[in-house]
């Protein structure tokens, strides 16, 4: 029998990493960022001067970066070919540019058939945007986190210094476009997934109704 995987899926602001990694602790289970390996090969990408403009450049260069992703909800560790990107995949040049990566077919086959071999046994939360319906469709637990437009931009511009919650209002917007209209594994609720609206909860509070949802399911297993 394979441990319970969980799968929390949503827009960007929903709340997904915080909910994901809390949850993870709290359940003594494994995590994993999937956003962070799109990341990860787009900053790889742009330091080989790839044209991301073309995907055909992108799909034939996908296969060469080693990205290596760790499990850990206290510390989420990522490394391109041995170098620890954790940071630099956070700042503005990948962020602006990770939607046209994430769109080309080759790169999302590479990085979902890693992503299934990091989940191997199960026994971890996996955050993403295709995880309930993609990378695990038989997830025991999947969540679909939303958030109202003006509290996820409110979210952004606090985790991001000088950034305005009107310029990050305006950023989720085209990338929620990007994500939810690109032909490859578009941003959409799996089925059997749970939709959770975070706007006015608290974080303490989504982790609680996780911790409930995944208690629930597993009585009924
Ligand atoms: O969650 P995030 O903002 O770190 O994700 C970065 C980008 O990667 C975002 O534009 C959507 C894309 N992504 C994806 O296409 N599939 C996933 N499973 C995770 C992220």
């Amino acid at each position: 029998m394979t441990g319970l995987v969980v799968a929390m899926d949503g827009p960007s602001g929903s709340g997904k990493s915080s909910v994901s990694r809390g949850a993870a602790r709290a359940l003594g289970l494994r995590y994993l960022d999937t956003g962070a390996m799109y990341r990860a090969m787009t900053w790889w990408m742009l330091r080989q001067g790839v044209d991301l403009s073309d995907p055909a450049a992108v799909a034939a260069r996908c296969g060469e970066p080693v990205v290596v992703s760790g499990t850990d909800p206290d510390g989420p560790a990522i490394h391109v070919g041995g170098v620890d990107v954790a940071g630099p995949i956070r700042e503005s040049e990948v962020t602006g540019a990770v939607s046209a990566v994430a769109a080309v077919p080759e790169v999302r086959a590479r990085l979902v058939a890693l992503q299934r071999e990091i989940i191997g046994d199960g026994g971890i939360v996996v955050e993403g945007r295709d995880i309930g319906t993609v990378v695990w469709p038989d997830a025991a637990v999947k969540i679909y986190l939303t958030a109202s437009p003006e509290a996820r931009a409110r979210r952004r511009s606090a985790e991001l210094a000088g950034s305005t919650v009107e310029a990050q209002r305006e950023a989720m917007a085209k990338r929620d476009t990007l994500d939810s209209t690109r032909k490859t594994d578009p941003l959409s609720m799996a089925v059997g997934a749970v939709e959770l609206d975070t706007s006015d909860l608290t974080l303490e509070e989504v982790i609680a109704e996780v911790l409930r949802l995944v208690a629930e399911r597993e009585g009924s297993a």
